[in-house]
């Protein structure tokens, strides 16, 4: 794992938060933080990866939401987040499942051992520049022609600093990504984008539209 600051902040500001993100986000996908588009993404994304299923990774995964979601049809899911006491609320909520510690730039899995990945709002923290890094190791992670869903605010790529992230105290930053600059990033890594599906604010908590977007690995680098 790298040490850049990104990193660094994103950990320190999680692990104080951990508590505070669970109790108002929960440990499960829901209705109240999810819409009906979101959950229909992840409905795909398991009825795709189960025509040939394998071990299917949530990376980033906060408490395990979205791979309890995976593991309750069934699949085999792990997780993986860098902050450790996000890995303890995902633990403590989903004991069944396996979580480690990780980072986007350096998996904790072996190269080709997975079918697919899930990154529910978790390059949110990665400035642009970063992610042709994080897409080149999610590639190296995955199966040839496997398949990842990422979820993340959109907007134009500019980055948005809170000052009191989840009441830390400290400033977090996230990146409201370009959805065709992150399209550009994943093909740079050698990733073809199979679906993109952006829709606007629904909930109260939100404040720009949502990008999903399905990628699969090409066949060989
Ligand atoms: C907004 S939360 C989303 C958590 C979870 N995916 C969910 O939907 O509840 C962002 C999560 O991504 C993790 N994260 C951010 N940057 C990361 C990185 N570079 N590598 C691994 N995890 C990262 C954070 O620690 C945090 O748990």
């Amino acid at each position: 794992m790298r040490d850049l600051e990104h990193i660094t902040t994103t950990r320190d500001v999680y692990n104080r938060t951990a508590d505070e993100y669970a109790a108002a986000i929960g440990t499960t996908i829901s209705a109240g933080i999810e819409a009906p588009i979101d959950r229909a993404a992840l409905a795909a994304f398991v009825e795709t990866v189960s025509l040939n299923p394998g071990t299917i990774a949530d990376i980033g995964c906060g408490p395990g939401r979205v791979a309890a979601y995976l593991a309750g049809f069934g699949l085999e899911a792990v997780g993986t987040d860098l902050s450790e006491s996000m890995l303890g609320q995902a633990r403590r909520a989903h004991p069944h499942i396996q979580f480690e510690i990780g980072a986007l730039d350096a998996l904790p899995y072996a190269t080709a051992s997975l079918r697919g990945a899930v990154c529910w709002y978790s390059i949110i923290h990665t400035p642009p520049a970063e992610l042709t890094i994080a897409f080149t190791e999610l590639f190296r992670v995955l199966q040839p022609g496997g398949d990842a869903l990422l979820a993340f605010q959109a907007g134009d790529g500019h980055a948005v600093t809170k000052p009191n992230a989840y009441g830390s105290g400290s400033a977090l930053t996230n990146y409201r990504h370009n959805v065709r600059d992150v399209v550009e990033h994943l093909v740079n890594a050698n990733f073809e984008v199979t679906t993109t599906i952006v829709r606007e604010v629904i909930h109260d908590h939100e404040s720009t539209p949502q990008a999903f977007l399905f990628a699969r690995s090409s066949g060989s680098d």
